[in-house]
């Protein structure tokens, strides 16, 4: 057995939303460690599996974990905005029951000094697809004073954003998360129960792999895929994503589309996609929080589309 470099967040609740799924596929967007994928697999015996990740670790690992489940797994290697496209041409939309994404840095990024995603790391990487042109360090020392203070706010609402950036101006080049977060550690907030320089990592995590560009371009296709059934699990650690998802779903329920202002109904009212299955977002119970206490900030949203 190898050694599960991951816990899955929401587990229960992943199996729950899909336990109703008896055959069909079920595409799992962000495979990482193929925690979910192997519980997915295990609790719904019929269906089979496609598995999507941009990381090579993450693919390796996986192909060899997923390997006993023989042809119902198929894996590929990209980001889910471009491969979820091919997918959808590929099979029979009709054949797809559900999909899964649970978005963000899996444990092992984050633990694995080398891939610079952590403070801590001797390098300024944190790409998750590493032949991925962007990295931290051109962000870091490359990007203007401009778009430092957006990525800085939008991305780590950092209150102190114009002066952040203009300290990493001033103290550039770095050519490592620590040294760029031992520099700029007496200027982030302090007194959360997160590292300092926790924001500042994440926020430059979110510009290298444009994490929201990837989930907004996902649901859109989803949204255009006309699916004739299929449950959709999104898992978000980040307000911006959560938001993203939420007002999406309502979106997609929305029935009747004419403008606000509009005295009568002339869209046809029959414009919703589907349902929202949960109102408010799913969060982690204690016992998983004490377990796994990066599930904290774990966040899922499920919607049916049902048309
Ligand atoms: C939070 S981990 C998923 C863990 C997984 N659910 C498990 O149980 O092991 C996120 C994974 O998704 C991958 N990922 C994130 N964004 C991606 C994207 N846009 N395209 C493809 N893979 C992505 C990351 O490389 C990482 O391995």
């Amino acid at each position: 057995m190898q050694n599960i470099p991951h816990v899955p967040v929401l587990y229960r609740e992943v199996l729950s939303a899909f336990e109703d799924i008896e055959d069909g596929i079920i595409i799992d967007c962000t495979m990482g460690y193929g925690g979910h994928s192997s519980m997915i697999l295990d609790a719904n015996p019929n269906i089979k599996l496609i598995a999507i990740d941009q990381d090579q670790t993450a693919i390796d690992f996986s192909t060899k974990r997923l390997s006993k489940y023989g042809d119902r797994v198929t894996i590929k290697k990209g980001r889910f905005s471009a491969v979820i496209q091919d997918i959808l041409k590929e099979f029979d939309i009709s054949n797809i029951k559900g999909v899964l994404a649970d978005i963000g840095v899996s444990s092992l990024q984050l633990d694995q000094k080398e891939r610079g995603f952590s403070y801590e790391s001797d390098n300024l990487d944190m790409r998750m697809d590493k032949d991925a042109p962007l990295c931290a360090s051109k962000v870091v020392n490359e990007y203007a004073s401009s778009e430092l203070e957006n990525i800085l706010l939008e991305y780590g609402e950092l209150r102190n954003y114009k002066k952040i950036a203009s300290e990493i101006i001033k103290n550039r080049p770095f050519h490592s998360a620590k040294e760029l977060s031992d520099t700029l550690k007496p200027h982030m907030p302090h007194g959360k129960k997160i590292h300092p320089a926790t924001l500042l990592m994440q926020a430059i995590r979110i510009e290298v792999n444009d994490e929201l560009g990837e989930l907004k371009s996902l649901l859109h296709s989803l949204q255009e895929a006309h699916f004739p059934e299929a449950l959709v699990a999104i898992i978000s650690f980040h307000s911006l994503e959560d938001r993203i998802v939420k007002q999406t779903f309502a979106k997609w329920a929305k029935s009747c589309i004419c403008p606000q202002e509009a005295m009568r109904c002339t869209c046809g009212n029959d414009n919703a996609i589907g349902k929202i299955i949960s109102r408010k977002p799913i969060m982690a119970k204690d016992d998983e929080l004490k377990e796994n206490p990066r599930s904290r900030s774990a966040k899922m949203r499920v919607f049916e589309m049902d048309i």
